[in-house]
């Protein structure tokens, strides 16, 4: 139908009636998204041949992939492109045409792993992660930060368990290794392609372009009620081509930086247990009889040295279990000597997890963290800081935010800092290791000053 107007004629596009063939269905929402063929062509990444031969309903068997990357580039809603699929599909396809994979429909994937049997609290997180959700008719995202060994993990694997009747189309996990040692954080294009082989597309369909790739993941995702924990991710750029945008599909991020710069998505920033929780997490671990003789105070003062941190907690609790002829009050004597050469169990150390935190920032940033680790009191001000760096108090705080942001610092009240216990003997045991006069420059470069080694743990600065 054409109306004529004063100036010119404007074409009414007509909704699809509910038995149009491909060729009507593409050319009505070609028209409707103002393009011409060469142009969906090319947003597609087909053959304009192709395009012609589709609209005319020339191509008796259309890949299923082609038609999801038209999809994808018509903007197509989730009811639209489900729509599109089955014209294509065509009432007599065969399996073959049925799923991108050309290999039959493959499994729901059920890729979480098991959850931590001796899981303790973190009631509020829970419920916030099911409150969002299950009541959500949108695609959901809840990123997890917190630092090294706080148990974002435990938490993202735990939650999902519990919302899997949300998601009935399976659950995907996939670890970005953001931080895993000897190891470079997953390439996001790699990602999705292990992603897209797990949902049925075969390598020769993959694309090669990781913006096809994501085109291609967000089409086959769009009609399915998928959750996806994408764990331990480096920052924001890694994820963002792994988000998926139907509206059934749910997606928990953990990381230890906060991804604060991830449209529509709701943070949660992990803290330790509180001083019970760390308690029951520490007697679950260790076995009750093993602690049956120990006084309260005495539990209460191991987890307090182990920084109420979950990791710390259950590489002590491991110790204790595993030496008949210890007693909890022999470990709380180990743990106040030195602590964190304790807190090693086999391939877990905390030291480990905070020397990868720490291998992760820039120059700048590491001459940062060891500074303030040395210099300042428990608890300081920008102010202090920037006495402490030889900089301005404006760009202090510029540099204290940046360590804020992946975890190694924490905000005790605003704008008053504080280091966790055990990332303060990580700082002491730092400047321990590395040569006995260590030069370091003020933040600005201006300034200089040396650190001097073995005193107590803290070092002495004098200016040059
Ligand atoms: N709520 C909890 N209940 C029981 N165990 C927990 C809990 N939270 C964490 N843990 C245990 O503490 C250890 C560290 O937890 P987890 O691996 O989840 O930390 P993380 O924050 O993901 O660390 P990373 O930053 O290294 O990835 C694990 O052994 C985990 O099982
Ligand atoms: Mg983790």
């Amino acid at each position: 139908m054409t109306i004529s107007t004063a100036s010119r004629q404007v074409d009414v596009i007509r909704p699809p009636d509910a038995d149009s063939s491909l060729g009507t269905l593409l050319r009505t929402w070609r028209k409707r998204a103002l393009l011409t063929q060469e142009q969906l062509a090319e947003r597609a990444g087909l053959n304009v041949r192709t395009v012609r031969r589709l609209e005319h309903d020339g191509l008796q068997q259309p890949r299923i992939r082609s038609i999801l990357l038209l999809a994808e580039a018509l903007r197509l809603d989730g009811a639209e492109r489900a729509t599109l699929v089955t014209v294509a599909r065509g009432p007599s396809a065969s399996a073959e045409h049925d799923d991108p994979a050309g290999s039959g429909r493959p499994p729901i994937p059920r890729q979480l792993p098991a959850g931590v049997a001796a899981f303790v609290g973190r009631r509020r997180e829970l419920m916030a992660l099911a409150d969002y959700h299950e009541n959500a008719s949108t695609m959901t995202v809840v990123a997890i930060d917190g630092m090294a060994g706080v148990g974002k993990t435990a938490l993202a694997v735990h939650a999902a368990h519990r919302l899997t009747s949300r998601f009935p189309d399976g659950q995907l996990f996939v670890n970005l290794h953001g931080h895993t040692e000897e190891m470079s954080p997953v390439d996001p294009g790699d990602a999705l392609a292990r992603v897209l082989r797990t949902l049925g597309v075969v390598d020769e369909h993959i694309p090669e372009h990781i913006d096809d790739r994501a085109a291609l993941y967000r089409s086959v995702l769009a009609d399915r009620k998928i959750l996806i924990v994408l764990d331990n991710a480096a920052d924001e750029d890694q994820v963002r081509p792994l988000l998926p945008a139907g509206p059934g599909c749910g997606l928990i991020i953990t990381s230890r930086r906060r991804l604060i710069a991830l449209d529509g998505t709701r943070t949660l920033s992990l803290d330790v247990l509180p001083p019970r929780e760390a308690v029951a997490l520490f007697t679950r671990t260790a076995g009750k009889e093993q602690v049956a003789d120990a006084p309260a105070t005495v539990l209460v003062e191991i987890v307090e040295r182990c920084g109420l941190l979950p990791l710390a907690i259950r590489i002590a609790a491991v110790q204790l279990q595993a030496r008949a002829t210890w007693s909890a009050g022999h470990l709380l004597n180990r743990l106040t000597d030195d602590r964190l050469a304790e807190l090693t169990a086999g391939p877990h150390s905390v030291t480990a997890a905070l020397d990868l935190s720490y291998q992760r920032l820039s120059e700048e940033q590491r001459r940062v963290y060891r500074l303030l680790g040395s210099h300042v009191g428990t608890e300081f001000g920008a102010a202090e800081a920037a006495a402490a760096l030889g900089t301005t108090v404006t760009r202090a705080r510029r540099l204290l935010e940046r360590l804020l942001d992946v975890h190694l610092l924490r905000e005790s009240a605003p704008c008053r800092y504080r280091f966790h216990d055990l990332v303060r003997d990580h700082v002491s045991a730092l400047l321990h290791q590395t040569d006995a006069i260590d030069d370091l420059h003020g933040v600005d470069g201006g300034v200089r000053f040396r650190v001097v080694k073995g005193l107590v743990g803290r070092a002495d600065r004098s200016w040059v």
